[in-house]
């Protein structure tokens, strides 16, 4: 096997710090606590956009938890969990549909969790008739899912496709006995591949699956099966995810003993050995954990200069407005981000008191806009070009970021990326260490007016 990517132990230890995923800029813990009213006047500055929107709607809910998540999820084996839940979600919907008085078309919807497919047909049924009566929407517009292939069944999946459903992501993180049973999660190939194939029979596109680098008991021998076994699925894109592992902060990960987790060198070399499995497999490598087959729309929209990265990853629909529903959901438009409740108790009173539950959120500053778009170009293209910069904002990229290209040097140095008097373009391994290059343009990194914020691994 031929290796594409190769970074040497230096490297490696002098870039493997803590940073953020850059899923926004300003990133989520730099964001202020709003009130409602604060949400209500973003939310009417923006009424009149005419950029069409992106829908995201949260469904918390799980039947067990997988002792490694990290995600923000409520377990429970009480069906009437989501009964309950999806009348507040109609609220919302109504109430963001009625906000807007420009644009409504929806260029993307996507269903994430949690375990989106916790929800009853009927469930989706009525949200899907919610969502079409108050938005419109285009025979092409993408809809996607995250599924747990454990707690779901062909007939579901089926149904889903039928109600529109034409994007998948199904969890996987891997195919390891040893591993699986450590971390309660026990899932096997075949369900996998069986959830696959169902979902191509029925047309859907866009077929992901989640893995996940740094478990306890994987080894360099044992990903490399996995990843094997997944390149024989072919699915048409990867999300190979870094362990988040906070036990201070997640008490159902202190049952994974930190003794039984690969050591930081042995992940350095999974995530490596896998990297260079998907590429020499065809796969493009597309950044920060992700995959794509070169027919795929990610692979198209990075050639084409179109992606975009927000909360739910890397997408190819860019210039819409972002549009959250449920509990913990993010929106983001016209400069301003903003999240709702963190808690379900708290979400669910705010939508009957007002049907927003906005809870924390930033309106963007003009150098905030600056940064941002410099940390996606990075992050999305490897690439940034100067007049680019000048078209956008009227300023100049290298008098405005003077300091910053001055930092440069040292990474240029390390064979990270290169410059011209036009342009930034990252090279080699620079591209595996995108959140150490895009950190020089954030400003509210070390601030001390700012909370000090266990980000994760940059790698
Ligand atoms: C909301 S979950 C996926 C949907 C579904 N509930 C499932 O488990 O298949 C999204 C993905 O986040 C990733 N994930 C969850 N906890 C993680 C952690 N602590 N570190 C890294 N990735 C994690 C997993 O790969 C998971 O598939
Ligand atoms: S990994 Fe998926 S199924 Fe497991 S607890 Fe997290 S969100 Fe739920």
């Amino acid at each position: 096997m031929s290796s594409m990517f190769h970074i040497s132990d230096e490297l490696l230890e002098k870039y493997a710090i803590i940073g953020p995923r850059y899923t926004s800029y300003p990133t989520a813990p730099m964001w202020h606590d709003i009130d409602r009213e604060t949400h209500r006047a973003w939310l009417k500055a923006n009424s009149n956009n005419e950029q069409a929107v992106s829908l995201y709607i949260h469904i918390p809910f799980c039947r067990d938890r997988c002792l490694y998540c990290g995600c923000n999820v409520t377990i429970t084996r009480q069906q009437s969990a989501s009964a309950d839940y999806v009348p507040y979600l109609l609220s919302e919907i109504d109430a963001l549909a009625e906000s807007r008085h420009g644009n409504k078309t929806v260029k993307q919807l996507h269903f994430g969790g949690g375990t989106p497919n916790f929800l009853l047909d009927e469930e989706f049924q009525s949200i899907m008739a919610q969502l079409r009566e108050r938005f419109d929407f285009a025979d092409d517009t993408e809809i996607g899912i995250e599924i747990d292939p454990c707690s779901t069944r062909p007939q579901q999946i089926e149904f889903l496709a039928e109600l529109g459903i034409n994007r998948l992501s199904l969890g996987v993180q891997d195919l390891d006995e040893k591993v699986q049973n450590a971390v309660q999660r026990v899932q096997s190939a075949e369900i996998t591949l069986e959830h696959l194939k169902t979902a191509r029979k029925k047309g859907i596109k866009g077929i992901n699956f989640d893995l996940i680098y740094g478990l306890p008991f994987q080894t360099v021998e044992s990903f490399s099966k996995t990843v094997d076994r997944i390149i024989d699925m072919k699915p048409d894109r990867l999300a190979v995810y870094n362990f988040g592992y906070l036990p201070e902060r997640m008490i159902h990960q202190r049952k994974i003993k930190p003794e039984t987790l690969p050591s930081p060198k042995a992940k350095m070399t999974i995530l490596l050995d896998s990297i260079n499995r998907f590429c020499n497999a065809g796969y493009n490598y597309i950044g920060m954990d992700h995959f794509a087959l070169p027919e795929d729309e990610l692979s198209i929209a990075q050639e084409n200069r179109t992606l975009h990265r927000n909360f739910m990853g890397y997408t190819p629909k860019s210039g819409v407005d972002l549009l959250g529903i449920g509990v913990t959901s993010i929106s983001e438009f016209n400069g301003h981000f903003i999240q709702n409740a963190h808690k379900l108790k708290n979400y669910k009173q705010q939508i009957s008191e007002s049907n927003l539950s906005g809870s924390r959120g930033i309106e963007l500053s003009d150098d905030d806009r600056m940064r941002k778009w410099t940390i996606l170009k990075l992050i999305c293209h490897f690439y940034l070009d100067f007049k680019e910069f000048y078209e956008s904002f009227g300023v100049s990229f290298p008098d405005y970021f003077k300091a910053e290209i001055k930092q440069l040097d040292e990474l240029i140095d390390d064979g990270l990326l290169i410059r011209d008097a036009a342009s930034i373009r990252v090279i080699d391994h620079g591209k595996i260490l995108v959140r150490n290059i895009c950190m020089v343009f954030d400003a509210y990194l070390n601030r001390e007016d700012k909370p000090r914020v266990k980000f994760s691994q940059t790698i």
